[in-house]
């Protein structure tokens, strides 16, 4: 299973990378936009501390034809960029058109069953289905996932499920057990994720007692 970290911070993406824990980074026009850096420069900071990597940045423009324009550009920033775009059907033909160029899409916003069909149908790389986002509204998230699951698998799609809208380590637990492709979780969700309190305690009572010998180097 793929981790990606949800998040445009710099800081935060660089602490990550190095743990060899992160396969990638999703960014959204709300990340970017809480940075206040210039969005093409945090981008290209972002796919080069992640070059080994994928990195997934959204198209801004609406109008079908500029979204068209705009995922090409995006693309170029650099080799290892998914381009996201929203599950909409206006953008069908887009997505078409964008897969037919060889460019990597994941496409965003996912909350139902059938749109993830079409999306698979029309061959995308990635589909993101907003978890958190569902369970906000009282639907079943990680109902979801296991739907899309089964789906994927039982028509034979290549389409990868991510699982994304991550809360809490909950929703990553949820994640792992529908067979996610690839989880994409807030620093705060993977920093939960990675901590447990009997770790912590146990590490401290090995120490207590291991100074107990008094042995200054060992071995
Ligand atoms: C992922 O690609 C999305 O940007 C992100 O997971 C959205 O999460 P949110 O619903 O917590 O804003």
């Amino acid at each position: 299973m793929k981790i990606f970290l949800d998040t445009a911070n710099i800081d935060a993406i660089k602490t990550w990378a190095v743990t060899g824990i992160l396969d990638g980074i999703t960014t959204n026009p709300t990340h970017l936009s809480k940075e206040g850096a210039d969005p093409v420069e945090q981008v290209k900071e972002i796919c080069a501390i992640m070059k080994d990597g994928q990195v997934s940045v959204e198209v801004t423009q609406k109008e079908p034809e500029k979204v068209y324009v705009q995922a090409k550009e995006i693309a170029k920033l650099a080799d290892n960029v998914v381009v996201k775009v929203p599950c909409h059907k206006d953008y069908y033909v887009t997505i078409r058109k964008l897969i037919a160029d060889g460019i990597p899409l994941n496409v965003t916003l996912v909350f139902s069953l059938t749109q993830s069909l079409m999306m698979c149908k029309l061959g995308v790389r990635y589909i993101s289905p907003f978890v958190g986002r569902l369970n906000d509204i009282g639907d079943d998230g990680a109902g979801l996932l296991h739907d899309i699951r089964r789906m994927i698998d039982g028509y034979g799609y290549e389409t990868q499920m991510l699982a994304a809208s991550i809360r809490g380590v909950q929703d990553l637990n949820d994640a792992i057990m529908a067979g996610a492709d690839v989880a994409t979780v807030p620093v705060t969700v993977l920093e939960k994720a990675t901590e447990h309190v009997l770790t912590d305690k146990g590490i401290k009572k090995f120490d207590e007692d291991w100074q107990k010998l008094g042995i200054k180097q060992f071995p």
